[in-house]
């Protein structure tokens, strides 16, 4: 198993620790993890966020693990230099087109959700985000209109392919899961949106097993703190996957729980959370580790395809929750140590 660890800025650094002491406690035998620099650090020490030896390191890898990127020291450099531009790079590289964010509630923990426990605890859903097109990477700039004032502009687009294949995708995943699976989208506006919704019900007809929904992004977003239990596979596009997913992770609890994982055709995946660098407790040691630490779980599961392995991590977390070790994210005292510490402690015991 040769992993990439790329921990990043902010508090990417103190959960990936964690993240391999509770891989470590795992006992997976044998394990090569090479580190590199991404993002803010990596502009600083080669001054490219992406420097070219992260990205050979990475294509050499079978799995890349991800803390964080983002640092406000790098707000005022230009577009292509800023650090979020490395994990935008590593995903269309690397062709990770398929981002799986799970949210599941934690069970006896509802009360930790903004919502009410008993619709909290119903929360059992797979966001299937689109990653590699969409307004993130269509054309995009600043320019001089011809009233003379300045405009932004993004452009938002998507390709059939680039729809049917993360389609199949999600229509798998639901297979997998409870069989029902929603596109969202926002098709009484956007073009892009009636060429999405076209080749998803085309290619429905290859899971006649498959219940699919459409619902617009708005409606999704007021039905997932409605009544999130009625989710089972979100299928969405990049822009509308990114502002769901963290508000999914609230509706279970905190946005320090969320993993992800990001694939393409192979088994190689970037395994990341959904939260960011979080420069303003960085350092400090009070950073949640535990969706670092459920990112690695989703490696384990989809790049090495070692379930049982992911399930003890996973169920590791769960109970450290369940036993009270809260970190300030919840509420909690636990500092980012103490929880890796339980991890840990749990996977012994
Ligand atoms: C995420 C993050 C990234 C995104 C940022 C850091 C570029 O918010 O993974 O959700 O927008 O995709
Ligand atoms: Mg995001």
């Amino acid at each position: 198993m040769h992993i990439a660890v790329l921990a990043g800025d902010g508090i990417g650094q103190e959960i990936m620790t964690e993240a391999l002491r509770a891989l470590d406690a795992l006992g997976l035998g044998d394990v090569r993890y090479d580190h590199a620099d991404v993002g803010g650090i990596a502009y600083k020490n080669h001054s490219h966020p992406l420097p070219g030896t992260t990205l050979e390191l990475v294509k050499s890898a079978d799995a890349i693990l991800f803390g964080a990127v983002g640092d406000p020291d790098c707000d005022n450099l230009d577009a292509h230099l800023r650090p979020e531009q490395a994990v935008l790079g590593l995903r269309k590289e690397l062709e990770l087109f398929a981002n799986l964010r799970p949210a599941k509630a934690f069970a006896g923990l509802e009360h930790i959700s903004g919502l009410k426990p008993e619709i909290a605890g119903a929360i059992d859903l797979l966001i299937l985000r689109e990653l590699t097109g969409d307004v993130y990477f269509g054309e995009k700039g600043q320019r001089t209109n011809d009233a003379g004032r300045r405009e932004g502009y993004d452009i938002m687009a998507y390709d059939e392919d680039e729809i049917s294949r993360i389609a199949h995708v999600a229509f798998k995943a639901a297979q997998g899961r409870k069989g029902r699976l929603c596109s969202v989208d926002k098709a009484n506006v956007l073009q892009t949106s009636v060429l999405w919704r076209q080749v998803v019900n085309e290619v429905a007809a290859d899971y006649p097993d498959v219940e699919l929904s459409h619902m617009y992004v708005d409606n999704a977003a007021m039905q997932l703190v409605r009544e999130p239990g009625q989710f089972d596979v979100m299928l969405t596009g990049n822009i509308f996957g990114d502002i769901l997913s963290d508000q999914a992770s609230m509706c279970v609890g905190s946005i320090g729980l969320l993993a992800s994982a990001s694939l393409g055709t192979g088994t190689r995946g970037l395994y990341e959370p959904i939260h960011g660098s979080a420069p303003d407790i960085a350092g400090q040691g009070i950073a949640n580790p535990s969706a670092m630490i459920l990112s690695a779980a989703m490696m384990l599961r989809h790049s090495f395809g070692m379930e049982q392995e992911a399930l003890r991590l996973e169920q590791a977390v769960a109970a450290v929750l369940a036993q009270g070790v809260l970190g300030f994210d919840l509420g909690g005292q636990a500092t980012t140590t103490e929880i890796g510490d339980a991890v840990v402690a749990q996977l012994a015991s």
